[in-house]
């Protein structure tokens, strides 16, 4: 892509938001993680090398960071939705997701039914916040916004939100690490994850295609998918 952030030819820039396991987080100093794995299958068909540019979500997902030059692309356990295919190029589906309501351990609150005055942490510019947001009304919580999933475990874990509405894989492998927090209700919404680019960049979206063709088809996704999220 000719106007990404980095003008190097050799480089493939990628904008992400960790921490959010298993797809992208930090290990050892490196980026690691599903996306990431794809994201370097990518850069070697393309003969270049994963620069990852770190951003918050936001910008990440109004497609604000990919049309501003930022990146080339953006792997983030993005959700496709329409706004978002209108915004950027948006990759065919490589995961399909969920989203799942978490508490503190020991909590009052099982199910969204007892979500009554209760403050509900998400993500800022995801699926989960517009979920959140959507269904506030009706069972009378409110919704307070976090710009990353490490904020939300913290402030959780803490107890200064009382709950979070977040992707579930994502709260599955979290809550193993971050204890003191417990997965109430799997939350189903049907969405499927895709790579994002700039907008015209159709060039670079046939690439990511076909490297999923690919690794859909020769096993390797099948591999990755193992070694990541388990059966
Ligand atoms: N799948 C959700 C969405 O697209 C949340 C993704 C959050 N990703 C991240 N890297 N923090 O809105």
């Amino acid at each position: 892509a000719c106007s990404s952030g980095s003008d190097d030819d050799s480089t493939l820039t990628v904008c992400t938001n960790v921490p959010f396991v298993p797809f992208e987080y930090q290990e050892d100093g490196e980026y690691v993680g599903f996306d990431m794995d794809l994201m370097n299958m990518l850069a070697d068909r393309l003969d270049q090398t994963v620069e990852v540019v770190e951003i918050s979500f936001d910008s990440i997902s109004s497609g604000e960071a990919l049309n501003a030059g930022t990146c080339d692309i953006a792997a983030a356990g993005l959700s496709i939705t329409e706004e978002r295919q209108a915004a950027m190029g948006m990759s065919q589906a490589y995961y399909r997701a969920d989203q799942a309501l978490v508490v503190p351990d020991g909590s009052a609150v099982a199910t969204l039914d007892d979500l009554s005055g209760v403050q509900v942490a998400v993500q800022s510019g995801s699926t989960g916040e517009a979920y959140a947001n959507d269904n506030a009304e009706q069972y009378g919580y409110e919704v307070v916004a976090f710009e990353s999933m490490g904020d939300i475990a913290s402030a959780l874990s803490a107890g200064t939100v009382g709950a979070s509405i977040a992707d579930l894989a994502t709260w599955q492998q979290m809550i193993e690490t971050a204890s003191g927090l417990t997965l109430v209700q799997t939350i189903e919404t049907a969405e499927h994850y895709g790579f994002a680019v700039q907008k015209d960049d159709t060039e670079l979206l046939d690439e990511v295609n076909a490297m999923l063709d690919a690794a859909f088809e020769d096993g390797t996704y099948a591999e990755l998918y193992e070694k990541w999220i388990g059966e």
